[in-house]
């Protein structure tokens, strides 16, 4: 493989941060801190991005010291690991399937803003924004073409390898960020938007009473860790491109800082413009493409371009993503391939990738959220199928997996010898090793139950 590694660390950061920033951070993190406790949920889910941080430092490590696709790296950590990396690959081909779908429809609405902002007829127009989207979901070959579009635009970036990637996140991130900036400064300056600055930020202790803080710690780690891109394939493969010279430790803390401050920045774009046009808080498609969609129009033309700005800004997140979900799978193939003493062209791993990755975004499209009428796997629409088994069963089994691998089997020495590389220090080992060996693996069994009674509405707790 062209194993080349990132060239500066701003590039790596870019690309680890650019996975990291996503829809979980735009339509997940800001309502469910708003629904859960505003600020108390916020201090929980410090805790949980402590707790990714223990995580993601052992990915990077076990990425960087194998620097292989995931079930190779898997398996040099000991023979009979191969089956984490397994789950990992599995886990991220299940999460790709969804996330071209989601970047799809972000990208209709980005088009949409612009078509009105363009007085064109393929603008979004003024109109009811839940009978649109509706309407959108039904035509499911409109949804499915732009699927193909997002995944050529993915595949064109990852021709180049690890240096095409830097390079579009390179920009991408700061150019998210801006436009983040911006919208957040239109959404604080419309009167009545301090009531949605209230609904993220006010402390909520009640939440925590009787059973409830298991319930906000579980919701809370669910999602940092869908946040953090852990528990997959994603920053084990990315490990793999990191110079030997680096210290991890600083960059998966430089990663959660990130992905933490842009989740907050988020909410603050978002809750107050709808509170300040008197809409009822959500989450999910519904706030993204629904009630989000309403305030742009309710602002009228002004709107169409803050829309424009803020759905780009939602491609740039997915777009990121999408490359980190699909070089998993290239450096695996690759792996396989090397295995058995064959060489394949990037070029020729780039578009057999993408085509499986179109497939599975394409029976989500036609699904449309399970309006479809397509088969329904255990009742669940295929989005929430893919999710469920990613996000709510490989991840953390995959997590937990490794957290025991590298705290119980490896330990500390082993870690030391990867962190201390190049010549780094290593401050915190006897504060990471505790939290490796103990509270990880607690805390990520805690989370697998929330998402278990989530997914299947058990209300455990
Ligand atoms: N972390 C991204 C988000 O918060 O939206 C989504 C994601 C990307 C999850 C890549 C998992 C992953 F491997």
């Amino acid at each position: 493989m062209d194993n080349k590694n990132f060239k500066s660390r701003f590039g790596f950061l870019m690309a680890a941060v650019g996975s990291a920033v996503g829809v979980g951070n735009l339509w997940g993190f800001p309502y469910k801190m708003g629904a859960n406790g505003g600020f108390a949920f916020l201090l929980c889910y410090a805790f949980c991005v402590v707790i990714g941080y223990v995580i993601m430092t052992g990915e990077l490590a076990i990425g960087r010291s194998g620097g292989k696709g995931v079930i190779e790296n898997y398996k040099l950590t000991g023979k009979r690991n191969g089956w984490i990396g397994v789950l990992a690959a599995l886990s991220v081909l299940l999460i790709t399937g969804f996330c071209c779908t989601l970047t799809a429809y972000c990208m209709k609405y980005f088009l949409a803003n612009l078509g009105t902002l363009l007085n064109a007829s393929w603008g979004i127009n003024g109109g009811d924004a839940a009978a649109y989207w509706d309407a959108f979901l039904s035509n499911g070959l409109e949804a499915a073409l732009l699927t193909l579009l997002c995944v050529v635009i993915t595949m064109v970036i990852l021709f180049k390898g690890t240096s095409g990637i830097e390079k579009f996140c390179k920009y991408a991130m700061p150019l998210l960020v801006l436009l983040l900036l911006i919208v957040i400064g239109r959404s604080l300056s419309l009167p009545g938007s301090s009531a949605g600055l209230a609904f993220m930020f006010k402390p909520d202790w009640s939440v925590f009473q009787g059973t409830g803080w298991i319930t906000v710690f579980a919701r809370a780690g669910g999602q940092a860790f869908f946040s953090l891109s852990l528990g997959m394939a994603i920053m084990i493969t990315y490990g793999a491109y990191l110079n030997k010279t680096e210290n991890i430790g600083k960059n998966a803390a430089l990663i959660c800082f990130f992905d933490t401050l842009v989740a907050i920045l988020a909410g603050v774009a978002i809750f107050p413009a709808v509170f300040a046009f008197g809409h009822e808080p959500a989450g999910g498609t519904g706030l993204l493409f629904v009630t989000l969609q309403t305030v742009f129009t309710d602002m009228g033309m002004i709107g169409a371009f803050f829309g424009c700005i803020f759905y780009l800004l939602a491609v740039i997140a997915e777009l990121t993503s999408l490359v980190s979900l699909f070089e998993p799978q290239i450096a695996f193939i690759n792996d396989v391939a090397a295995i058995k003493g064959k060489t394949i062209s990037r070029t020729k791993l780039v578009i057999g990738v993408s085509i499986f990755n179109f497939a599975t975004g394409a029976l989500v499209a036609f699904d449309a959220l399970g309006k479809g009428g397509l088969i329904q796997p255990l009742g669940f629409c295929w989005m929430d199928f893919f999710d469920l088994f990613s996000e709510g069963i490989l991840m953390p089994i995959g997590a937990l997996a490794m957290t025991l691998i590298l705290g119980w089997k490896l330990g500390p020495k082993w870690m030391e010898a990867e962190m201390t590389q190049g010549g780094n220090t290593w401050k915190s080992k006897q504060f990471y090793m505790v939290c490796l060996k103990y509270i990880a693996p607690l805390f990520i069994l805690l989370v697998f139950a929330g998402q278990i009674s989530n997914f299947f509405g058990l209300g455990w707790f």
